[in-house]
């Protein structure tokens, strides 16, 4: 695309451009609308309990997200059941979904980790709902923590109007969604008033519910005009209304349907027109790069171009494309501090990636620092880290990919493989010793690993022995999250501000 296209190749390029902007035209509508915490606050018996049921439900929320936009999860641990909800917009494709999601799960750990005793809560993103409880909720469409919110900017135009619109869509949508597979979109455009509105209900609610449900947001959502915006947010349903189109006309803009496809032909036949679809399409990307620039700089403030111009820094839509959007088929196991996937970056190496459990966000600078220090060891006997990605929903961590499994696997887990010679473990012994040396005595930033065990010895092709996951200690400084090994290698970690125990022992 740097010279001047040729007439012919026109078409092509048109085509290309649409195809590109549907990939990276992402707007999960992942805002915050409102984060309800439950208000039970009897204590918990057991907390351990619970934030293992806790993980086991939320892990298992995302492939059935992948797989039909919602899930309905439980997790088990003691005597402690933690039930998960998750669903996105109808109007929302798969990557938004994905991404809407991601973003939720790292964000509801403010309902248990800020609120001692805390038994259950509810985020409401405009484009996605997440839920968990520790009771059975799945079928309750209304609860008495149900709430209403209001936008903040008046309606400029006729009022009484605007009023009359909104109740009408209330009524219409809230009809229409219980026989329509409980989602509806939908406008009322009249004198000179446009009001644009969406209604769903959570896939496990019944038609009747989802009626009684959507007519209580309808009733409600009425004492917000003349207010632009307002949501209902419901445990069965929600429902949004707006003065601009904020909703997919069921597919995605730029994907291709059938009008669109007459007029990529009629571009081809005009090259000017073509052209200047291409130069509306730059100028958009453009701008689409702005916006992202800026809600970037607000989040990492000064450090923006350190992070930017650093080779460390991987960026989160990468990475997603480089493991399938974090496909199950990709992940290779469940480390200390978040699940590792395999992924191939662009120029066709492979790597591992660790989600970690834990937004950086509040400690970026240090994280990245620490990040910085460790990727510049580099010795044959450890793994080494690639690089971070900390500007997206969760924060990433970039190893470099060991292919032969973990001394674990070898020695105990896998039976369809063949024992190691006498000579290869011998082998695995010095190298694992040569690679604990350098890392407590040899390196600069003498770094004790505090968790040495079968798992965290990874195998190379020819059997070096390479150590992972050293320098986490590091990663999380004390006074946020404190990171010390607990009984047999088993890792805890403490939330700020609470004594909320999440047990992330490796399988
Ligand atoms: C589960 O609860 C029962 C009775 O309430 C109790 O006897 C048992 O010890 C509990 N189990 C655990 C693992 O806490
Ligand atoms: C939801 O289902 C559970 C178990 O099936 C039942 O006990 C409960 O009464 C149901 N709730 C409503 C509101 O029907
Ligand atoms: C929780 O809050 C709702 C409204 O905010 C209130 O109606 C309900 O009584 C509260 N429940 C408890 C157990 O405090
Ligand atoms: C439409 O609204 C604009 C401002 O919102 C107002 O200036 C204009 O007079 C209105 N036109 C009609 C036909 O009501
Ligand atoms: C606003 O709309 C109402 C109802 O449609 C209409 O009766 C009234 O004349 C309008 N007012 C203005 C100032 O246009
Ligand atoms: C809303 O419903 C009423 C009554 O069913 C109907 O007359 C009206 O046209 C509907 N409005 C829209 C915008 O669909
Ligand atoms: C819908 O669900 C509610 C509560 O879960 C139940 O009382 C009602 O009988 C169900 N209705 C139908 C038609 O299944
Ligand atoms: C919901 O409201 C409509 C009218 O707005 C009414 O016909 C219907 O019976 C109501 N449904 C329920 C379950 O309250
Ligand atoms: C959007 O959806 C509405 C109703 O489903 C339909 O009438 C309208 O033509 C659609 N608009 C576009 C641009 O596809």
């Amino acid at each position: 695309m740097h010279s001047l296209p040729s007439p012919a190749s026109v078409p092509l390029l048109v085509f290309s451009a649409l195809f590109f902007a549907a990939l990276c035209f992402c707007d999960p509508r992942a805002n915050e609308v409102d984060l309800i915490c439950s208000n039970r606050t009897t204590p918990l018996p057991d907390r351990r309990a619970f934030a293992t049921s806790f993980a086991e439900a939320m892990d298992a929320v995302s492939p059935q997200i992948n797989a039909q936009q919602y899930a309905s999860a439980v997790g088990r641990a003691g005597n402690n059941t933690v039930y998960a909800f998750a669903e996105c917009m109808e109007d929302l494709d798969r990557i938004d979904c994905d991404l809407c999601i991601a973003r939720a799960k790292v964000q509801i750990l403010r309902c248990s980790a800020l609120q001692q005793g805390t038994r259950g809560g509810r985020l409401f993103y405009d484009g996605c709902y997440l839920r968990y409880d520790d009771y059975y909720f799945f079928n309750e469409s209304l609860s008495p923590q149900d709430t209403t919110v209001c936008g903040t900017e008046d309606f400029g135009g006729n009022q009484t109007m605007f009023m009359n619109n909104v109740v009408e869509l209330g009524r219409n949508l809230s009809l229409q969604a219980p026989i329509n597979g409980g989602f509806s979109v939908g406008s009322v455009i009249r004198g000179n008033v446009s009001v644009y509105g969406l209604a769903q209900c959570w896939k496990l609610v019944n038609g009747s519910e989802c009626q009684n449900c959507l007519n209580n947001t309808a009733v409600r959502i009425d004492s917000c005009p003349p207010k632009k915006e307002g949501r209902g947010l419901n445990a069965g349903c929600y429902f949004m209304y707006s003065t601009e189109k904020f909703y997919y006309n069921n597919t995605k803009p730029f994907q291709i349907n059938e009008g669109e496809r007459r007029l990529i032909i009629l571009a081809a036949v005009s090259s000017t027109l073509a052209l200047l679809l291409i130069i509306a399409l730059a100028a958009f990307l453009i701008r689409m790069k702005l916006v992202r620039k800026t809600r970037e700089k607000k989040q990492l403030g000064l450090l923006v171009d350190v992070v930017n111009n650093s080779k460390r820094n991987f960026s989160y839509e990468l990475l997603e494309k480089a493991t399938s959007y974090f496909h199950q088929s990709s992940k290779l196991g469940q480390g200390g501090s978040g699940s590792v996937y395999k992924g191939i970056l662009p120029d066709g190496k492979p790597v591992a990636i660790k989600r970690l459990v834990f937004n950086t966000t509040q400690w970026v600078d240090h994280f990245f620092n620490e990040v910085n220090l460790i990727s510049d060891i580099d010795h044959k006997n450890l793994v080494k880290l690639l690089g971070c990605s900390i500007t997206g929903p969760e924060s990433l961590l970039v190893y470099e990919y060991i292919p032969n499994l973990s001394l674990h696997d070898h020695l105990f887990a896998k039976k369809n493989i063949p024992p190691l010679s006498w000579e290869t473990r011998c082998k695995i012994i010095l190298g694992t010793a040569e690679g604990l040396a350098y890392l407590h005595e040899e390196s600069n930033l003498r770094i004790i690993h505090r968790d040495i065990k079968l798992t965290n010895v990874l195998l190379d092709k020819d059997f070096t022995p390479k150590i992972a996951d050293f320098g986490l200690a590091r990663l999380f400084p004390e006074d946020a999250t404190h990171i010390s090994t607990g009984v047999a290698g088993t890792l805890y970690v403490t939330f700020p501000l609470s004594q909320f125990h999440l047990p992330l022992g490796s399988a």
